[in-house]
């Protein structure tokens, strides 16, 4: 039998804005609230009833503070948006890029992945709104990037993803991937995309920085992606990473090449971790 706590803070979560929020979070509002009106405590406690009174105000006052508190008013604001995914990748140019192509380009690498159930995706951006088009049942979805605006914005879609489908578990968190003793950390997955990111990394000064990721992170699999075009936006004449090829044959990894329109995807195999 659930405690009288626990039966409150499962119903609490029941309203979908509020699904994301974590058990301790919602017990922490109960606790305080009890002592601030310590009568509807005893009165659930004496005969816990859900068509009484005082559960009805309790669950309404603890959900109204979660609110306030908390800014979730916000996953309301933005389910719209949330819907509209298109908007949402159009609005940073890698992702708008690749919204001609999405659907193609994540059953091809799948096919060479296999279907992942764990994702990692450093330097993420809002790439992650696409997973609405990854078409897979169980995943649990790690996104990292130096945006604070972006990690946030993300955290907000993967509560109300989640909210509506339990299957789907999300994280985003601020993290620098040029931190190696961090991305060796993160959590082991089966595949680590790591999209038009490298560049960023090696600041034009080799690729070591590249190579020790590559090393770190603790995935099957990883896809690294390249515009394919210049910065003058002309078709570049070898799209090809010379330099990538030679790395994964020097690291003994094994790789495919998928080519899109302006973009160029290695896909890498590290081997079972
Ligand atoms: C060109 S965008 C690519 C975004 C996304 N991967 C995509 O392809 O749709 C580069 C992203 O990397 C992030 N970034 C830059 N330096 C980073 C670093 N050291 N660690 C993690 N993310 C970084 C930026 O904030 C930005 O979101």
């Amino acid at each position: 039998m659930n405690t009288l706590i626990e039966r409150l803070i499962s119903k609490i979560k029941q309203k979908k804005e509020l699904a994301g929020v974590s058990d301790e979070t919602v017990n922490e509002v109960l606790v305080k609230l009890f002592k601030r009106e310590p009568k509807l405590f005893k009165e659930l406690s004496i005969k816990f009833n859900e068509k009484s009174a005082a559960y009805t105000k309790t669950i309404k006052l603890a959900r109204a503070k979660l609110r306030r508190s908390y800014g979730l008013f916000r996953v309301e604001k933005v389910e719209d948006d949330f819907k509209n995914v298109e908007k949402v990748l159009s609005s940073h140019s890698s992702t708008k890029e690749r919204t001609s192509f999405y659907s193609e380009l994540y059953p091809q690498l799948f096919s060479i992945t296999g279907k992942p159930a764990v994702i990692l995706d450093l330097g993420c951006g809002v790439n992650p709104f696409s997973v609405e088009v990854m078409k897979l049942k169980m995943l649990k979805y790690y996104a990292y990037d130096i945006s604070e605006k972006e990690v946030e914005l993300l955290n907000l879609f993967f509560a109300w993803k989640h909210s509506s489908d339990e299957r789907f578990v999300g994280k985003a968190e601020v993290l620098d991937a040029s931190k190696i003793e961090l991305v060796r950390k993160l959590p082991a997955a089966d595949v680590c995309f790591m999209f038009k990111l490298t560049d960023i990394l090696d600041r034009g000064k080799g690729h070591k920085k590249t190579e020790e990721v590559m090393k770190a992170v603790p995935s099957k699999w990883l896809v690294i992606s390249f515009p394919t075009l210049t910065m003058s936006g002309k078709k570049m004449t070898a799209p090809h990473r010379n330099w990538m090829e030679w790395l994964c044959q020097r690291l003994g990894y094994e790789f495919k090449v998928l080519n899109f329109p302006n973009e160029i995807f290695y896909v890498v195999r590290k081997g079972e971790l």
